[in-house]
């Protein structure tokens, strides 16, 4: 088959109705600055359901009898794009706020217009502090700030409200539960601090999770008995949505699940949320040609055909954020049908095998994941051993976001 870039460009062949759809551009595609689109048709995009991240969220808030979700939006909200997820959901009445780690993505959503609260989960120094409270962002904070925080509220004359954080067994971030009474106590009694929040976060080893709510709700019992005041408690990632009801505290926190993923297969199976994937990455295929029998294929000839086989190219790669282990199973779905990707990805290609008949064309749509059965993340993830969370949160920032 013969079939050039441009004359299939010209042809408009086969283009799909999402290029008629307005795109929108995650993080730095979002700038004022950012020229018209260049991306050739050919290279991959993503795709965004937001008619699925907010039915995620109306299966969050009926497996959690209602309280309000602090919506984990981190790491370019895993992969949709920050404020593509943090626009989507900030109308949802359901949605009280937003978690991000990065504090330029913080940042992003209020230069953005995201009003409603935002929690900066990682680090920050004394001049990102005094940015964060201007900005209205609430720190997470686990270390001795007070007087840090002191000479904040002293200049806008406010107390600063942030969140406590608890490392109950995580040995993450935090401060230790066994060492957190002076810290609490220290931040309790300053007028420049107003504890909005504590939490804590789950190793998600189902006996050692009992533990650490046992630890966390026995502190802040004694703290609370003392009269201070903890802000809304909160702890429960998707996982925890799943495994442990009693630790739903005051607030959930999840992240995975409002994506429609599951973050553990064995999940899928249960009866607890039915959750639909928003996010699907599609491409078109490049090239098809014919191997013969004995030709190879990949780095290292990492796949020999053992008869005549068709196979298809594909302009992703592991810089798109495909993984490295789709080659060991993953299957794309091309009209219809799945094909296995086979020999090595490369950084910027795979390979499906297509079979004994040309049933595959230059131009036509390759989907990597989307919600259909047999192509979901956790599909892909289940046929390669990669994690979903590799998955999403490692799509490139600059492939483009098309919201469907
Ligand atoms: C502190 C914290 N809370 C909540 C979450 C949400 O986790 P998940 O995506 O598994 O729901 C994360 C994500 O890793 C996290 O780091």
């Amino acid at each position: 088959m013969k079939s050039s870039r441009r004359s299939f460009l010209e042809a408009g062949l086969g283009l799909p109705v999402v290029l008629n759809a307005a795109p929108s551009f995650a993080g730095v595609l979002q700038s004022s600055e950012t020229p018209a689109v260049k991306d050739s048709s050919f290279d991959p995009w993503i795709e965004i359901f937001p008619g699925n991240l907010r039915h995620n969220v109306q299966e969050i808030v009926r497996r959690a009898g209602s309280r309000p979700i602090l919506a984990v939006i981190k790491n370019n909200g895993y992969g949709l794009g920050v404020t593509n997820v943090a626009q989507i959901l900030d109308p949802q009445p359901e949605v009280f706020g937003f978690a991000v780690v990065k504090f330029h993505e913080a940042v992003s959503l209020r230069d953005a217009g995201v009003r409603k609260p935002i929690l900066l989960l990682g680090p920050f120094d004394e001049i990102n502090l005094a940015d964060c409270v201007a900005r209205n962002i609430m720190p997470m904070v686990y270390t001795p700030l007070g007087p840090a925080l002191d000479k904040i509220a002293a200049k806008t004359q406010k107390p600063v409200p942030l969140h406590i954080c608890i490392d109950t067994g995580i040995g993450r971030v935090g401060v230790p539960y066994h060492e957190a009474a002076p810290l609490v106590r220290d931040l309790a009694s300053r007028k420049s601090v107003q504890i909005q929040g504590t939490m804590m976060t789950f190793t998600e080893d189902f006996d050692f999770d009992k533990e650490q709510l046992r630890r966390f709700n026995e502190l802040c019992s004694s703290f609370e008995s003392q009269g201070i005041a903890l802000g809304r408690k909160h702890a429960a990632s998707s996982f925890t949505l799943f495994q442990h009801p009693d630790a739903f505290l005051d607030m959930v926190r999840p992240g995975m699940a409002i994506y429609g993923i599951y973050s553990e297969n064995e999940f899928r199976h249960t009866n607890v949320m039915e959750l639909r994937p928003a996010v699907s990455l599609k491409a078109r295929v490049i090239y098809v040609k014919k191997l013969r029998k004995g030709d190879s294929a990949g780095y290292n000839r990492a796949y020999l055909a053992k008869d005549d086989v068709w196979i298809a190219t594909l302009p992703v790669g592991h810089a798109d954020g495909w993984p490295r282990t789709a080659a060991k199973g993953a299957k794309v779905r091309i009209n219809g049908q799945l094909y296995p990707v086979i020999a090595s990805v490369s950084a910027s290609h795979c390979i499906a095998e297509i079979g004994n008949q040309e049933c595959v064309k230059i131009g036509d749509v390759a989907t990597f994941f989307d919600s259909q059965l047999g192509s979901r993340p956790e599909d892909v993830s289940e046929s390669c051993g990669a994690s979903v969370y590799d998955l999403t949160m490692h799509l490139n920032p600059l492939l483009p976001r098309r919201i469907i």
